[in-house]
């Protein structure tokens, strides 16, 4: 009891990465031999240190390469760190699990599947005690909130982009998860379902306790949405070279932002950020 009482700061910590790295390895080839670099090993991310509240929303930019994705997929579980740790609710990660959604930005839906099946498969694998009926219903719930219930017996490839990010967020919700973590997953759409779709997040979010860790490459996204921003260093061995509180009052409406100075100093900030880091990859390439 009395244990619980002086943890309760440490509880509103959701996620923790402690000393994190990644390299890949390559396997030598023969064609390596004769390289002059003969490099077999790319260390992508190292020594990532970072703590994320619950319920909060919080957005990872970086330029491109820099490791944002192998960052989230480690993240999710689907690769496995090569050095440190990641920590949610207090206990180390070993691999995906039902606490967290993953949303890509190419969807990922199952292409053999229609909009109801590919929700049903994932609250199958994460509830297989529920009945089909009790599935359907849940699947059906979750498209309506997206918007899309009548597009349920329709195939991925009868869906605009926008409608398949709905089917993949609709997805990533039904399982109940606790954390949100998405790869770019407005990237491939036009500005305007681009900006219907982060009104919808939003929504979602404020409806759901739900932490969102969102990778984009959109400054004005980040602002919009997060309540901290984390900037990557350009790779290879990119590090988390700052964390900015994004402290603009919610909701937050596009227009009026854009004129508060608050947001345009953190928007210089992110710019030249964006543009020293991308410089650096010019540099080295
Ligand atoms: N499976 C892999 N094997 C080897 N190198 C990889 C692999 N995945 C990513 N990389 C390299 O790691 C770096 C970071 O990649 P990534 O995380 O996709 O960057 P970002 O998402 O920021 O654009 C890149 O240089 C990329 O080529
Ligand atoms: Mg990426």
């Amino acid at each position: 009891m009395m244990k619980k009482v002086s943890n309760s700061k440490k509880d509103s910590t959701h996620l923790e990465l402690v000393k994190l790295g990644k390299i890949f390895f390559k396997e030598k080839k023969f064609f390596d031999l004769y390289s002059k670099h003969k490099k077999i090993s790319f260390e992508a991310i190292k020594d990532i240190n970072l703590k994320i509240e619950k319920n909060t929303f919080v957005s990872i930019i970086g330029p491109s390469g820099c490791g944002k994705s192998t960052l989230l997929n480690l993240i999710a579980g689907l690769q496995s760190p090569t050095s440190g740790k990641i920590i949610i609710d207090g206990s180390a990660i070993k691999g995906p699990g039902p606490d967290r959604g993953v949303i890509f930005q190419n969807y990922a839906l199952m292409p053999w599947l229609t909009t109801i099946q590919n929700i049903e498969f994932a609250i199958n694998t994460v509830f297989p005690e529920k009945t089909k009926s009790d599935i359907k219903e849940r699947a059906i719930n979750y498209l309506r909130m997206v918007g899309l219930e009548k597009a349920s017996n329709k195939f991925p490839k009868e869906l605009s982009g926008g409608m398949k990010q709905r089917v993949a967020i609709a997805r990533a919700l039904s399982i109940n998860p606790n954390m949100l973590l998405m790869d770019e997953p407005f990237g491939a759409l036009d500005a305007l379902t681009r900006s219907y779709l982060q009104e919808e997040l939003l929504s979602i979010w404020r409806k759901n306790k739900v932490t969102v860790v969102l990778i984009t490459h959109s400054i004005e996204e980040a602002l919009l949405l997060s309540d901290k921003i984390i900037l990557m260093s350009s790779g290879p061995s990119a590090i988390i070279s700052e964390e900015i509180s994004v402290d603009l009052g919610r909701p937050r409406d596009r227009q009026t932002i854009e004129q508060d100075p608050k947001y345009l100093k953190i928007k210089m900030r992110l710019e030249k950020h964006l543009l020293r880091e991308t410089r650096a990859v010019e540099d080295v390439t």
